[in-house]
């Protein structure tokens, strides 16, 4: 499919660079090619005003980390055939038809470094775009082994109840880092956790195997989220691509907030909910760049809760790695493993 480029030329964000997860995917290289051969085909057959919507999801310019970790563990547990390459396939537009709806719902105005499709064209076209792609994944499905397409729906329903979870729990100061977990378990880590088991499993692991590869896919997506909890608050607009501050704005409670509420003092904690909830009446994003947000930030720093966020998100990612303790050895689990490195270190 020859998606159009739709580069809105007035915007700065265009010189972000975001890409392929470091170097870890080079060994699933051609494979991540056939992988977006095959969306491209898939989302080919439509108008070509549906096209021109599509090209601004700017597929090329997502990290596909979750085909990218498909790929691997199947590589690491066999070879990777042609269900690898549709399972990668579906998981990446789930993971895209969830970012449309995400930017409506967090008014979130750049994605990848391009305006958002909602903010271009509106949320009516957003949210029936994320609903044809899914309708695709639809399609796509009824080619699979019924095991594999139910793993595929319940990690899709998983994802959108964490999503309503975390919109039911906004303004929620009492919400506890265990309920927090638990959260992006669903909203982040389902799929993660999903596309690595089925990884496995589609190159002849046994149960206890694909169990491993399940556990490290959760993990890695839990530390994932926490990492870009953290980067909404700390990281650079520019060099994210998206749009940063929304978590503040929405009041979303996510980890760093959530270790301060548990551990200041009251005085302390009493002038961060009044930040937080002069942010999120005004809702205007201007907490991400504002004194607002440096003053957050240093509370935050000073209580440790920054620190402690990270902290975290290292631990989940040493467990991810031990969870494959017993996978033999190769230059697919190496790879794996740089990958999850990479998940915590990344700054977009
Ligand atoms: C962003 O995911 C959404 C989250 C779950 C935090 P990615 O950071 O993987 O997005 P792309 O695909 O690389 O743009
Ligand atoms: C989105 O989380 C998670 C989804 C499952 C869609 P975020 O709202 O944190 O993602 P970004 O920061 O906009 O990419
Ligand atoms: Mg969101
Ligand atoms: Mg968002
Ligand atoms: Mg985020």
């Amino acid at each position: 499919m020859q998606l159009p480029a739709q580069r809105d030329t007035s915007d700065v964000f265009n010189s972000a660079s975001t890409g392929d997860s470091a170097g870890s995917f080079s060994l699933v290289g051609s494979g991540l090619g056939r992988v977006r051969a095959l969306i491209d085909e898939e989302l080919s057959r439509c108008s070509e005003a549906v096209r021109g919507l599509l090209a601004g999801l700017h597929w090329d310019r997502g990290k596909m980390i979750r085909p990218g970790l498909v790929l691997l563990s199947g590589l690491a547990c066999g070879r990777i055939t042609q269900e690898h390459i549709r399972v990668a396939a579906i998981v990446e537009m789930i993971h895209n038809a969830t970012l449309l709806h995400d930017d409506v719902i967090d008014e979130g105005r750049h994605r990848r470094g391009y305006a958002t499709v909602n903010s271009l064209r509106g949320n009516e076209c957003a949210v029936l775009l994320g609903d044809f792609v899914l309708s695709k994944v639809f399609e796509m499905c009824v080619e699979l082994d019924k095991s594999v397409t139910g793993v595929i729906a319940s990690a899709a329903a998983r994802t959108c109840e964490g999503e309503l979870r975390q919109t039911l729990e906004r303004e929620n100061g009492q919400l506890s880092e265990s309920a927090y977990i638990e959260l992006i378990s669903e909203k982040s880590a389902a799929l993660f956790r999903a596309g690595c088991s089925l990884g496995a499993s589609l190159a002849g692991a046994d149960e206890r195997q694909r169990e491993a590869f399940a556990e490290f896919g959760r993990d890695i997506g839990i530390a994932f989220q926490i990492t870009d909890d953290l980067l909404d608050m700390t990281g650079n607009e520019r060099q994210m691509g998206k749009t940063v501050g929304r978590d503040i704005d929405r009041e979303k409670m996510t980890l760093p907030v959530i270790h301060f509420l548990r551990t200041a003092d009251e005085a302390s904690k009493d002038s961060v909910k009044e930040l937080l909830q002069v942010s999120g009446r005004r809702g205007d994003g201007k907490a991400a760049e504002t004194n607002e947000k440096k003053y957050l930030i240093e509370k935050l720093e000073s209580c440790g809760s920054l620190s402690y966020t990270r902290k975290r998100a290292e631990e989940l990612i040493e467990r991810a790695i031990s969870a494959l303790g017993e996978v033999e050895q190769s230059d697919a689990k190496a790879a794996l493993i740089e990958t999850a490195r990479f998940v915590v270190r990344r700054t977009n």
